[in-house]
């Protein structure tokens, strides 16, 4: 990797990310300014980038939904990345909010997100979660099961309240990894099959207190073309044109793939946009039945490239591979227990020394964790210069998405704390994890004795 940021690489690094000679900068502030005053491991959000990207996914799908005279609404998935300050951005951004649980929901609404655009999902949501969201008078519930329906059918009764809910549906697409693929049945949790759809639409109209809003599908993660929404899309379709089950709307789900690594290449949000909408409006007019507005949740798109992790490098080793070569780990002061996705998913990485400027040629790297587990790899192969050593700060991009959210305790590691930055300065959106907070849910360090 060359010292200057390519345009490729460019493309995974938040947008106020600068090369100086002191090192990366994020939106005006140093990154090993941030170390010091934070600490590391350190989860950084480039406030102004993460509130653009919000605006552009909203923006492109709902131009891409102008050119046919298409309506568009869009929820911004909280899973990806969620607290009350993130809440407020997208809230601010004109974007809803798609919760998974009722600590999600919790934290919108702490954030001020309107309820009646926030949307719950969930495949095993609990009585205690389906009354908070009707209490709170959120927008949507997505119906994951037949019994499902009648859960939040009597709840919604015991207050008076007519609830408006999507009905999820397998439409057999998988999508994510660069690839799709499309099979007739489906064996996975979410959702109900698409052969029970219309019978389950039906009885969704029956109840009194249920307000039928339509399909919702979600096809995958980190999509990298429009195939296999638009084939999704299709399927679903094929349902609005059946006696008894048109709807107003037709939710797509999120996915929308982003660049990890300079050879990621996704395709552009406006032509995505432009690809889906277009194959939406074809089957409607085939089918000749109307264009139901669409509904798209965006998590990855949107955080992801917005956040990098700052670590500390502690020990660096040498091993001696076959003829003669050598691997140079790297090991930072976070790992699995800040960023599961490598180890989970296999996922890729891009990092890149950030608190100097080095001169020493690259040499093959591992970025290692300082967990307790060998499969407690950042990243597999990686150039890093050869003197990057302990004290320096590195920075892995692209972290803005599903580390924070997946973030964990393995080991007892303190979670790292999140820090949003914005035109030259820095504030804890969440303040680190201490051991005294590790310790206070352990009944018998507070409680000495006790079950002596
Ligand atoms: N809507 C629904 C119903 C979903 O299940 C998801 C993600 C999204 C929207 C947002 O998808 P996105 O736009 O962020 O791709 N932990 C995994 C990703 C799991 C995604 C689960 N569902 C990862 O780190 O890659």
């Amino acid at each position: 990797m060359s010292d200057a940021l390519s345009a490729q690489e460019r493309a995974v690094w938040p947008a106020g990310l600068e090369l100086t000679d002191q090192g990366l900068s994020i939106e005006g502030v140093a990154i090993s300014e941030l170390a010091e005053r934070f600490g590391t491991p350190l989860y950084v959000i480039d406030e102004n980038d993460f509130r653009a990207r919000a605006a552009t996914v909203r923006r492109a799908l709902a131009e891409a939904g102008a050119a046919h005279g298409v309506s568009v609404g869009v929820y911004y998935a909280g899973k990806a990345l969620l607290t009350a300050a993130i809440a407020r951005w997208v809230s601010e951004a004109g974007l809803g909010i798609d919760v998974a649980s009722g600590g999600e929901l919790a934290i919108a609404l702490a954030g001020g997100a309107d309820p009646s655009q926030i949307g719950l999902h969930g495949n095993n949501k609990s009585d205690q979660e389906i009354s908070s969201a009707i209490d709170a008078q959120v927008g949507c519930i997505v119906l994951d099961s037949a019994e499902e329906i009648t859960r939040v059918a009597e709840a919604a009764a015991w207050r008076g309240r007519r609830q408006p809910v999507r009905l999820r549906v397998n439409s057999g697409v998988h999508a994510g990894g660069h690839e799709y693929l499309a099979t007739a049945h489906e064996d996975q949790k979410f959702g109900v099959p698409l052969a029970e759809a219309a019978a389950l639409i039906g009885e969704i109209n029956r109840h009194d207190h249920l307000q039928y809003l339509g399909l919702h599908c979600h096809i995958g993660s980190q999509i990298f073309g429009a195939d296999g929404f638009a084939e999704s899309a299709t399927r679903l379709l094929d349902i609005y044109a059946q006696p008894g089950c048109s709807a107003p709307e037709l939710n797509l789900g999120g996915g929308f793939g982003v660049a990890y690594t300079p050879e990621d290449q996704p395709t552009p949000i406006d032509e995505f946009a432009a690809a889906i909408v277009d194959a939406v409006v074809a089957r409607a007019s085939q089918l000749t039945i109307p264009v139901p507005k669409l509904v798209f949740e965006p998590g990855r798109y949107i955080a992801a490239p917005a956040g990098l992790t700052i670590y500390s490098v502690g020990a660096t080793k040498s091993v001696p591979l076959e003829e003669g070569r050598q691997r140079r780990y790297v090991s930072v002061d976070g790992g699995m227990s800040d960023n599961l996705r490598p180890a989970l998913y296999g996922a890729r990485y891009t990092v890149r020394l950030a608190s100097r400027c080095s001169a020493a040629p690259a040499v093959l790297s591992r970025l290692a964790g300082k967990h307790c587990e060998s499969g407690d790899i950042l990243i597999d192969e990686a150039w890093l210069p050869g003197d990057v050593g302990r004290g320096d700060v590195v920075a892995v991009a692209t972290t803005g998405a599903y580390c924070y959210a997946m973030s964990n305790n393995y080991n007892a590691l303190t979670r790292p704390a999140l820090v949003a930055v914005a035109s030259g300065s820095a504030r804890e959106l969440v303040r680190r994890e201490t051991i005294a907070d590790v310790l206070s849910r352990d009944y018998d360090a507070n409680n000495p004795g006790a079950s002596a």
